[in-house]
């Protein structure tokens, strides 16, 4: 009787061992992950899943025109699963594209009105993941090293004590760049708006690649005024450096950060899975772990006090589907490029 039992248990152990468990380290595919938000914001979710489902991530993280661009140019033979983060625009242009696969998650019902929205105006194949306005932010101890006035207006930074003070990204690579383009034109229509990009970039020191590195130059004391969205401003200061975050007094522009699956996903059973997870209350939580101040999609995940306040903000009527469309995205980077990139200082 008693070997018996014993045969028995081992029996099982040999079953278990075999890959009928449902420990995480049992293979269970694959999933290649395109991130475009903050890099520590993108290992979170890839270990976060990787560890719940045991479906192993293949990260690779870039700003949000050039996953893009990347998704674009693996076309003919995609090499990513799931886009997850960077601003809607390229988003969009993607799905206008046929780039991106439609998918409806059953937990659709959970999110935020803007959220849906930005995936009915894409025909499923995208969906708003988080939201968060653009701005700048200064350091207050360099700027008073240099004995410079406190800027509140976007129109401030055309004054010339900014000269050299000033940094953003460039709006081909970056979506937070390519965002502050599109509020311009449409704060100021697109003449002016022209004419203040060219202002501007006489006070500009450096066009970065990724669009939170003007902050973070400034953190560290390398810059003086970074133009971001305005919760990669407060991340800074609740890190414990000088940075003040500015919402301009003419008023601005916001994003609805997205997520899209890739076409030709050769996992997509597994994008499906990451798209419904990332998606969850639970999950969205947890990006207050890495100090991330959007406002989540999922109307029950938790926010901070220390994030910025959509309502307290003065929000243009952002135009998501003009500025996500592919011609005049493409219009106004090539506009940029030539009018305002190539002129000297
Ligand atoms: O994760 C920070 C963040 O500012 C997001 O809110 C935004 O979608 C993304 O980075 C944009 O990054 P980039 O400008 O580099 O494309």
């Amino acid at each position: 009787m008693k070997i018996y039992k014993l045969m028995l248990t081992t029996a099982i152990g040999v079953v278990v061992a075999m890959g009928f468990g449902t420990g995480p380290a049992a293979a269970k595919g694959k999933l290649n992950y395109y991130c475009s938000a903050q890099e520590d914001w993108c290992q979170l979710m890839a270990k976060g899943f990787e560890k719940e489902t045991g479906i192993k991530v293949n990260m690779s993280r870039k700003s949000s025109g050039e996953t893009f661009a990347q998704i674009k140019a693996e076309s003919r033979n995609p090499k990513g699963d799931v886009w997850w983060g960077g601003t809607g625009d390229p988003h969009l242009q993607a799905a206008e594209e046929g780039l991106t696969e439609p998918y409806v998650t059953p937990i659709r019902g959970e999110l935020n009105g803007w959220a849906i929205s930005q995936a009915k105006s894409a025909d499923d194949k995208t969906i708003g993941i988080y939201s968060g306005a653009l701005g700048y932010g200064y350091n207050a101890d360099v700027l008073k090293q240099n004995n410079l006035p406190v800027p509140a207006c976007w129109k401030d930074l055309l004054k010339p004590v900014y000269k050299g003070h000033v940094q953003m990204a460039n709006p081909n690579s970056s979506g937070t760049a390519y965002t502050t383009l599109a509020t311009i034109v449409q704060l100021f229509g697109e003449e002016e708006g022209f004419e203040f990009m060219k202002g501007l970039h006489k006070n500009i020191n450096q066009y970065t690649k990724s669009g939170s590195a003007p902050i973070k130059a400034a953190a560290r004391g390398e810059n003086t005024i970074g133009i971001v969205f305005l919760h990669d401003a407060v991340k800074q200061a609740v890190k414990g450096f000088p940075i003040v975050a500015v919402a301009p007094c003419e008023g601005t522009g916001y994003e609805i950060g997205s997520m899209s699956i890739i076409k030709g996903s050769r996992n997509m059973e597994e994008a499906k899975k990451f798209y419904d997870f990332a998606l969850r209350a639970d999950i969205q939580s947890r990006a207050l772990e890495v100090k991330a101040f959007q406002v989540p999609s999922n109307k029950a995940a938790k926010t901070s006090p220390k994030a910025p306040k959509l309502a307290d903000i003065k929000l243009i009527d952002y135009d998501f589907k003009k500025y996500g469309s592919s011609s005049e995205r493409k219009r106004l980077l090539k506009k940029w490029d030539d009018e305002v990139k190539s002129l000297a200082k």
